[in-house]
């Protein structure tokens, strides 16, 4: 056998057994680099006499031609067989359940979804959203708002106390939103239009009750305010977050400290079949306290009942939040169980606006 068909056979073989693609590079370059054997007999073919150039120059470039076939040949089969392999490794289980992306896992406690509807709600009204503290003081949660020292109504928010610090200051646990109305009051000039939801503390438990729960307060402050204005902020809030076009409200006369007049407001339901129902029915269901701002409250909060009056109202959240979303115990909106939340939840893109209806 000449050198050369030797050369192409040795060739041959070595590219057929070539595992992967880096050896047969390692290969392509032996053979046809620069430095490579076949390149380095075409390099001899000047020193031949003519005859010899010719014919063995063919027979080099025959050789050469084979040589790169043979190399696309195996290259093709290795890619396949890459291929194959990688298909066979990253196989995937199309029966396996989707996991679901966190947005769409998520879920917005009722709580927070209905205090977002309370604030577009009344934010289309012109209400601002006004906050305060959880650790109140004596002062703004009883004094300024009319409860004289000593005073039963004291007694009946059964008030989470701190124990009395150096000066004999005593803190609490706020008993409801009221004290915002204070701070309110106290660093804005009127006329003012806030609500102030927020968490709020009594020490009492059972299907009802828990001792954290949450309350929504409201408070116009401005020359003209009247009880008038009042019924028809309630009413209307009434006909938006329960999505009903109309609503008849029963005002009570009641007492509060810090109202006079107050008034306790029920709505009309139905309570056929155990399921409540709004907008329809004989029956009452109290939803919130309100009435017209003491004129000793707007003293306290350095403002001239003459000057300005005002209305102020307080509802309990939770209950409303119960009453529009058919929740029928109270506790499970605090222990924080995830299939609780899952059923009871909103997504988390579903915010809540009048333009796009609240719950839908
Ligand atoms: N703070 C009252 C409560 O927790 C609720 C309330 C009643 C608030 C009448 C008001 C109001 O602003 O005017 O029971």
């Amino acid at each position: 056998m000449s050198d050369l068909a030797q050369l192409e056979t040795e060739l041959l073989g070595e590219i057929t057994q070539a595992a992967n693609e880096e050896a047969l590079e390692a290969l392509r370059v032996k053979a046809l680099g620069k430095k490579g054997s076949i390149s380095g007999l075409l390099a001899t073919l000047g020193s031949l006499a003519p005859e010899e150039r010719k014919s063995f120059g063919a027979s080099i470039n025959a050789v050469k031609d084979r040589v790169t076939e043979a190399l696309t040949a195996r290259r093709v089969t290795l890619k396949d067989a890459a291929l194959d392999a990688r298909l066979a490794a990253e196989r995937a289980d199309v029966t396996l359940p989707i996991r679901e992306s966190g947005l769409e896992a998520g879920r917005i406690h009722p709580i927070s979804q209905v205090m977002d509807e309370l604030t577009a709600i009344f934010a289309d009204l012109g209400f601002a959203v006004a906050e305060g503290p959880d650790v109140e003081s004596d002062d703004y949660n009883f004094t300024r708002l009319n409860f004289p020292v000593g005073h039963p109504a004291r007694e009946m928010h059964d008030t989470f106390f701190f124990s009395p610090d150096q000066k004999g200051d005593r803190k609490l646990l706020r008993t409801h939103t009221s004290p915002v109305q204070v701070r309110t009051m106290l660093t804005q000039k009127p006329p003012i239009r806030v609500i102030c939801p927020g968490r709020t503390y009594r020490c009492d438990s059972d299907q009802t009750h828990t001792p954290m729960f949450h309350q929504v307060e409201g408070l116009v402050i401005d020359r003209h305010a009247n009880l008038g204005q009042l019924k028809w902020v309630l009413e209307e809030f009434c006909k938006a977050f329960f999505e009903v076009p109309h609503v008849k409200m029963r005002f009570r006369p009641s007492f509060f400290p810090f109202t006079e007049p107050s008034m306790e407001v029920d709505i009309q339901c139905s309570r056929k079949g155990g399921e409540i129902r709004f907008g329809e029915g004989e029956d009452w269901l109290e939803i919130l306290g309100c009435g017209m701002v003491h004129p000793n409250v707007l003293r306290n909060c350095g403002l001239d009942p003459d000057a300005v009056q005002g209305y102020a109202w307080g509802m309990g959240i939770d209950r409303i939040a119960m009453l529009k979303y058919g929740m029928p115990d109270l506790r499970p909106f605090f222990e924080a169980d995830i299939r609780w939340l899952k059923h009871y939840g909103f997504r988390p893109l579903d915010l809540p606006s009048l333009a796009a209806g609240l719950s839908v």
